[in-house]
């Protein structure tokens, strides 16, 4: 289920309901009380009805006129009695009750998700790891979608992998792990291997220690100053570069590549032609962003992924004019936005020293990022 989603107050007028309800673009929305309690579901519907009947929709209230008969999943019930409900319901998202409180809202989409990312960990799914830390960043999208996106980082890795001829990984590296939205992944498909979760935010790194045993290892902006000492056969590092500027990359590029054991892989993602269009005039209406809003209303609000839109399009032109366009974070210095051509990331692996590229695919992380795979022959 999705714990961030969209709600009308029930004291909320049945013209402002309604007038959420087209501006997201939804046939209806779960209705909630000052406590939290959920009402029913108002739909378009019930916004007709009420003109229709003559009555100012200005002034009847969401909560009296919402429809309290639609069936709720309880968090407790199992995904088959919640796809039941909602193919009921024909489909669309049905809101979930932990008693009377409104929760969440799910959808088929949701459940599909959640198993496809079961069913690609394989045997070993019953393994994966659910806990999610209140303070991870990259959850913000639901659980389903969370769950799929790091399950989603094993397709390019097993690809690099037998690229690289091996089928086995003794240990294995998450360079800027966060809070383990992949690591989790990893553990589950490789049972066996030593975890490491490096990462600039010590309470990240903390909980990939706590949660999934990794050894903990706390970063350095400068990468050259990161102390490891093991060698990985597997380094995963994913939507890292996707936020730095290009005089960066040799050196996080230099440091990856001198921590690979002889034959170790490393997999990297980066924004790619694939992300950039999504910021392109007329392009981005489907896409959403963390902030729940669609990338093109973000860019016609101004911002786009935390970035001013003025800021995204000179990014954007930058990139056009030459493979690679940055933006630092308003704020921030040395933080923000990349996006990179394919012919520019592969010059940046030329050029550092002991790996070969072994493998390109754009959009090769879950249909977004690109995946970009290496390997240090000795
Ligand atoms: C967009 S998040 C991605 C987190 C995780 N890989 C995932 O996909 O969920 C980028 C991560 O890179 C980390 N990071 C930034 N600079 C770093 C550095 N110098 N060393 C290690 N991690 C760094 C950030 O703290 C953040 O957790």
């Amino acid at each position: 289920m999705t714990t961030e989603f969209e709600w009308i107050a029930a004291g909320d007028s049945v013209l402002a309901g309604g007038a959420r309800l087209i501006e997201l673009g939804f046939g209806r929305m779960p209705v909630r009380d000052a406590a939290g309690a959920f009402i029913g579901m108002l739909t378009l519907r019930d916004v007709v009805r009420v003109v229709t009947r003559g009555d100012d929709p200005a002034r009847v209230s969401a909560g009296d006129v919402a429809d309290s008969g639609i069936s709720a999943v309880d968090v407790n019930e199992s995904l088959e009695q919640a796809l039941a409900r909602l193919a009921a319901a024909g489909g669309g998202r049905l809101p979930v009750v932990e008693g009377p409180k409104l929760v969440g809202v799910i959808s088929k989409a949701e459940v599909d998700t959640y198993r496809r990312a079961l069913a690609e960990i394989g045997p070993d799914a019953e393994r994966l790891v659910e806990d999610i830390s209140p303070d991870d960043q990259m959850h913000e999208l639901g659980l389903p979608s969370y769950l799929w996106t790091g399950v989603a980082a094993l397709q390019p890795i097993r690809l690099a992998l037998a690229a690289a001829g091996r089928d086995s990984v003794g240990n294995l590296l998450d360079f800027g792990s966060g809070h383990g939205r992949v690591l989790r992944a990893l553990k589950a498909a490789f049972p066996d291997a030593r975890l490491t979760a490096c990462d600039l935010d010590p309470d990240a790194v903390d909980f990939c220690a706590r949660t999934f045993g990794a050894s903990p290892v706390y970063s350095n902006v400068d990468p050259a100053r990161i102390r490891i000492d093991d060698r990985f056969d597997l380094i995963w590092s994913g939507s890292l570069f996707t936020h730095i500027d290009a005089p960066r990359w040799p050196g996080f590029l230099e440091r990856l590549a001198s921590l690979l054991a002889p034959g170790g892989v490393l997999v990297f993602t980066t924004a790619g032609r694939g992300v950039a269009a999504e910021m392109r005039e007329g392009a981005g209406e489907h896409v959403f962003t963390p902030s729940g809003r669609s990338v093109a209303a973000e860019m016609r609000e101004g911002e786009y992924r935390g970035l001013t839109a003025d800021l995204a399009r000179g990014l954007l032109q930058d990139f056009d004019r030459t493979g690679f366009g940055y933006r630092d974070y308003p704020g921030q210095t040395g933080y923000g936005h990349s996006r990179a051509a394919p012919s520019w990331v592969c010059g940046q692996v030329e050029g550092t020293s002991g790996i070969e590229l072994l493998g390109y695919t754009e959009r090769g992380w879950n249909g977004r990022q690109d995946t970009v795979a290496c390997i240090r022959r000795e």
